[in-house]
């Protein structure tokens, strides 16, 4: 069938083209909206589908016909999208959703509408032939870009209806474009922001410069001092909880499809950089960093200011791995930039959201089912993918419902996830559709 008249590849359209923006008040009807259409959806393939509501945005919950002698099989996704800007680079705009060469483009494309509503539509195909191999839990949030602060709370209060056997998602990238990935394990997350304060206001930098400390200089300071030369974050015991890499894990990572060359140039530099002694595809999946999102202060606009800025500020997320954990790290954090506070200054340190790392063994029975479902679509051996980023919802899967989560990637490696010209190939689509299927088959073994 031509992709642009497959009836499914319009409906994903019409998915992508609702701007739940959940980091936006703005967007608080379009949550709604978003998620009223997913309950719509999910009725229509024939699920008793429902919203529930949180004190953030709605849950959208969906359950296939329940037959108590058959396993059953939750599976996880999110409605909500990062925001789109900025809005210039985007070559269409972010909610009118288009084809080109093969790819949708649009927020959300991949992460995580694309991929989420790919295991909708598998479940309705496999409906519409007859009883479902396992009971099947549909459970998509509209707070995953923002932390899913209110999601542990439902899942406390409604584990009884969310007990399961396992645990799916497809919010993670592929090794390398049409090569089947299993994600075993993500990377934890700690946010902060450190505030510098000098003088009472700003200052004349002739009348006052020399003798009063600058806080845009101490913030660089600051922020040049979380590494050291060999690219290791230079807080003191950062590492000290970090679990190595097993020798099968370096194996995987080295013949990773996930290339060097790939990587730089799916991210636009010439050369790579980071922790000396690892890999690329080991610094960005199973090494902790510190990373700088934002840094500021001072004069801005256009041509010379010559000012002593009153502050200044930076804001840092710290990428965590097994074994460590976010409170103890923004807790070292904290006592890293007290010590190094330069005379003259002071600090406000203001923590922000955490989450801890996810860690699965890939050749436990279900991690070598979902091997087995990824094999059987693709053709391929699957690769075994430590991946960089951060879904903190799993954890809390681990320690409420009991159940570690199979991560099988949809997305492709430069599907421009939070970027402009988000997109997801309509053939990654279509083969998501078929692996949820042939998952749901091999979970039921
Ligand atoms: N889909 C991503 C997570 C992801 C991306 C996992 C790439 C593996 C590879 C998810 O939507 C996301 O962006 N998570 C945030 C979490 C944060 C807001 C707490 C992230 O990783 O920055
Ligand atoms: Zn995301």
């Amino acid at each position: 069938m031509d992709t642009k008249t497959d009836p499914r590849v319009a409906e994903l359209m019409e998915f992508v083209s609702i701007p739940s923006v959940s980091a936006q008040s703005a967007h608080a009807g379009d949550m709604r909206r978003c998620a009223e259409w997913l309950v719509r959806k999910m009725e229509s393939i024939g699920l008793a589908a429902r919203l529930e509501e949180t004190a953030g945005n709605p849950v959208v919950v969906g359950k296939s016909p329940r037959d108590p002698a058959k396993k059953t099989v939750l599976i996880y996704g999110h409605y909500d999208v990062q925001p789109p800007e900025p809005l210039e680079l985007w070559t269409s705009p972010p909610f009118q959703p288009e084809i080109r060469e093969g790819r949708i483009y649009g927020r959300g494309a991949s992460d995580n509408k694309g991929q989420i509503f790919a295991h909708i539509l598998g479940v309705g195909e496999a409906l519409a032939e007859g009883p479902l191999p396992v009971n099947v839990v549909f459970l998509v949030e509209g707070e995953e870009e923002v932390g899913s602060t209110h999601l542990a709370g439902f899942l406390d209060k409604n584990r009884g209806e969310l007990a399961c056997d396992f645990i799916a998602i497809s919010d993670t990238g592929m090794a390398a474009e049409g090569h089947p990935t299993l994600s075993y394990a993500l990377r934890g997350i700690a946010a902060m922001e450190v505030r510098v304060f000098g003088p009472a206001q700003d200052l004349h930098s002739g009348i006052y410069g020399g003798a009063v400390a600058n806080p845009a200089t101490a913030a660089a300071r600051l922020v040049a001092s979380l590494h050291d030369k060999s690219g290791r974050v230079a807080i003191e015991g950062f590492y000290g909880d970090v679990e190595e890499m097993a020798d099968w894990e370096r194996q995987a990572a080295a013949e990773s499809p996930h290339s060097e060359a790939a990587i730089a140039r799916q991210a636009g530099v010439s050369e790579l950089a980071g922790e000396a002694g690892y890999s690329a595809v080991e610094r960005i999946g199973a090494r902790p960093t510190a990373e700088i999102n934002g840094i500021g202060g001072g004069y801005q606009g256009e041509g010379t200011k010559t000012v002593l800025p009153a502050q200044a500020f930076f804001k840092v997320t710290f990428r965590l791995v097994a074994n460590q954990h976010p409170e103890n790290i923004l807790q070292l954090a904290r006592r890293h930039f007290e010590r190094h506070k330069p005379p003259g200054v002071r600090l406000e340190i203001l923590d922000g959201h955490g989450g801890e790392p996810f860690l699965l063994d890939p050749h436990s029975p279900p991690g070598l089912a979902a091997q087995r479902a990824l094999e059987k679509v693709f053709g391929k051996k699957p690769a075994l993918m430590r991946e960089g980023g951060s879904i903190p919802i799993l954890a809390d899967f681990e320690k409420i419902l009991g159940r570690p989560a199979l991560l099988l990637a949809l997305a492709s490696p430069d599907c421009r996830a939070h970027a402009p010209d988000e997109n997801f190939p309509v053939e990654n689509f279509l083969a998501g559709i078929r692996l949820n299927k042939a998952l749901l088959h091999e979970l039921a073994k």
